[in-house]
Formats: structure tokens, sequence, C-alpha cells
């Protein structure tokens, strides 16, 4: 086993925890005892801190803090917003969403696509782009909902979501956006985005895993995925999980403060990483489109071998990568974006994402551009 500490370019899976978060989460566990539902002093310092942090939360994301639903995450989140606006709709009715959902989104769609939703999956182009266009023109008479997800976890791409909404509006049709990879990233604005209900966890920007939220318009109708309780203004039954929601409102926080600086610094680390990798490796490129993109993910085609094979042995030399979506990782199907983008079985096989993040530096970076080239070539010889 290698004994420097580990390099972990897998933020996009999840990311370590701020020390601030965990400072706050370690103080609401022995410091908030309470119900936030009771009404004696404990229960209402309980219930201040929830509602600090949707402050920080509503903050972060443009939003207005009554419009927003906590839950236990961005899974959570998305099924609430497609089961919550379809349980209201008259059947059968229809959704648009694209060919590279993440499960959470997809999932979900497929299960009421058996209950007699239709579904349209719209494709995206090389780049990994949905076109609004053919958003719109998927657009029925009977579509309750567009679902896109904003950033890609696989690729880091991001959508034009504004121009989405546009079309969809136009109709008199919601949109929910999966803001999960872009959220402390990139600016998520819920109003410049246009979107009705944007879904969201905070354990890929350094907040806690088990903690996420829904900002859904109080003028959309929708019925709660969870009831009993009536918390959450009776969107989202369950006593709330106070220490997690006292660490995201922490991680908003500091998103809110560190928004440009690490967009600037993140990107830099990427763009060291990928000119390192072309200038010493042949036959890669990148997957994704290079405009729209989060600063923080590098998703790249070695030519010839098997990423994850690549994987095992940088893990091997303590670093942590990953093939595509962390949360279907175990199988070895091929990404089914890349495959939505063009890319052949193979060369989907071939991909890695590297995801930089906050501790990542650029010595790390080198290290890491030393070691691909050093192994690329014998996993390249691997190869059937
Ligand atoms: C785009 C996207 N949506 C949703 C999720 C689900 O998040 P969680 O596992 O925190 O519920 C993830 C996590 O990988 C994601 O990347």
């Amino acid at each position: 086993m290698p004994t420097a500490p580990p390099i972990y370019l897998d933020h996009n899976a999840t990311a370590p925890l701020r020390a601030e978060v965990a400072e706050a989460l370690a103080r609401a566990l022995r410091d908030l005892p309470g119900n936030p539902s009771s009404p004696h002093t404990l229960g209402q310092a309980a219930r201040a801190a929830v509602e600090r942090a949707r402050e920080e939360a509503a903050a972060l994301l443009g939003a207005a803090p009554r419009d927003l639903v906590f839950t236990s995450g961005a899974t959570e989140a998305n099924n609430a917003a497609l089961r919550g606006v379809l349980a209201l709709r008259a059947r059968p009715s229809h959704v648009v969403t694209t060919a590279v959902e993440h499960p959470s989104v997809e999932e979900p769609l497929a299960a009421l696509e058996a209950e007699g939703v239709a579904v349209t999956r719209i494709g995206v182009d090389a780049d990994g782009r949905v076109d609004p266009e053919a958003v719109a023109a998927a657009l029925r008479d009977d579509t309750a909902l567009v679902s896109v997800i904003l950033a890609h976890n696989e690729t880091g791409v991001l959508q034009d979501m504004a121009k989405i909404a546009e079309a969809a509006h136009a109709r008199g049709v919601p949109v929910h956006a999966d803001a999960t990879q872009a959220l402390g990233r990139v600016p998520v604005d819920v109003a410049a985005l246009g979107a009705d209900l944007v879904a969201a966890s905070v354990h890929k920007c350094g907040g806690p895993k088990g903690a996420g939220l829904l900002v859904a318009r109080r003028s959309l109708g929708l019925a709660p995925l969870l009831r009993g309780g009536g918390q959450e203004r009776g969107r989202r039954g369950g006593t709330e999980n106070v220490p997690a929601l006292v660490g995201l409102g922490a991680a908003c926080a500091l998103a809110a403060r560190e928004l440009p600086e690490r967009g600037r610094r993140w990107a830099a680390l990427r763009d060291r990483l990928w000119q390192g990798i072309r200038a010493a490796v042949p036959r890669v490129r990148r997957n994704g489109s290079l405009a729209h993109v989060l600063p923080n993910t590098l998703n790249v085609e070695f030519e010839g071998a098997e990423a994850e094979v690549l994987l095992e042995a940088l893990d091997l030399e303590g670093i942590c990568v990953s093939t595509g979506a962390a949360c279907s990782s175990g199988s070895i199907e091929p990404s089914a974006a890349l495959l939505a983008m063009g890319r052949t079985r193979v060369q989907a096989r071939a991909s890695l994402r590297l995801s930089v993040g906050h501790g990542v530096d650029e010595a790390q970076v080198d290290r890491v551009v030393h070691l691909v080239a050093q192994l690329v070539p014998r996993v390249r010889e691997m190869a059937p």
C-alpha cells in the first residue's frame, strides 16, 4: 500500500466534508437535542436552526425560503418532484426528459411509465447537450412535466436550462432540474434557470451525505411523497434531521461565499490535469462539451484501454477516480450517457472521470498525470 495520503479526484461521487461544516454538525448534534416541532425551548432552538439552514440554502439558490423543502438527498427530491407533479395530473399524461438522466430520475420515470405515464427521452449531441428545440418539439397537449439534468454527473456537461424552460413554459408545462452536481460549483439561481422544481444533495459540495432539498414553487401543485407529521408545511412528513440540515446550511453558506473563486481554481486544476494528460499520453480525447461544462469535471477516453483496469491500477497508487456514475459502479455496463453521445461500447469502456474539488492542489494533479502516463501504456497492453 502507498504511504502517501490518497489523492481524491472523485468529487462527483461525493466530496469530503468541509471542516467548517463538520464543526457546525458536531455543535448541532451536541447542542440541539429538541424536536423542531416541539413548542418548548429546546424545540424552538432546533426549529430556529432548521430555519436558519433554510435561509442559507435559499440564499444560495436565489429562492424564497418557503419554497424550499428539505429532503434526505437528491434521490428523494427527484422522486418527490416527479411523483409529486404526476400524482395530481389526470392519467394518461406525458413527461419529456433526456436520455442522460441520473438513475434517481430515470428509474422513477420508468416506474411511472409502467403505470401508464408516457415518457419521451430526448437524445443528446456528441457533446452531451440537449437541443432545447427538440424539447419544444416533443411537448404535447398532455405533457405534465419536463425533467432535465442541469449538470451531468459523468461528463459535467451543462444544459441550457433557461432555453428549455422557456420552451416548456410557452406551453404551460413546468420544469424540473436535477441540479445536484451544479450546486456549489456554478451559480444555480432558480429564477435564472426558470425551473419550477430544483433538486439537489449537498454532499457533492462539502455538506453531509443524506441531506438535500427540493425547491418547489408554491404555485405548483405538488403531492407529498412522504406523508405523516405535517413537517415542511405538509410537503414532506418526518422529523427533520436537524444536524444534517445545519450542515446543509453551513455548506450552502460556504458555497455562496466561495463560489466565483471555486470555479476559477477548479477549472485551473482541471485544465492542468487535461493539458498534462494530453501532453503525456497519446490517443486520448475529452468527452463532453468544452464550453458548457462544470469547472471541476474531466472525462477522458484512453483509446484502447479498459478504464476499469486503469481505475484499479490508479487505486493501488492511492488515486481515487471513477469510470462513471458511482451509484451504479460495480456494474460493468458501459456508461449510458456516453453511449447516448454516440460513443461505441468500447470507447465508453475506455473512459475515466476525474473530478476535482476542495483540497486538491497542483502537486497532486501533477502526480496523477505522472502516474496516468506510466500506467496507460501497461493497461493498453493488457487490453483483449
Ligand atoms: C446528478 C445526480 N442526481 C442525483 C444524485 C443522487 O444524489 P443522492 O445519492 O445524494 O441522493 C446524484 C448522485 O450521484 C447525481 O449525481
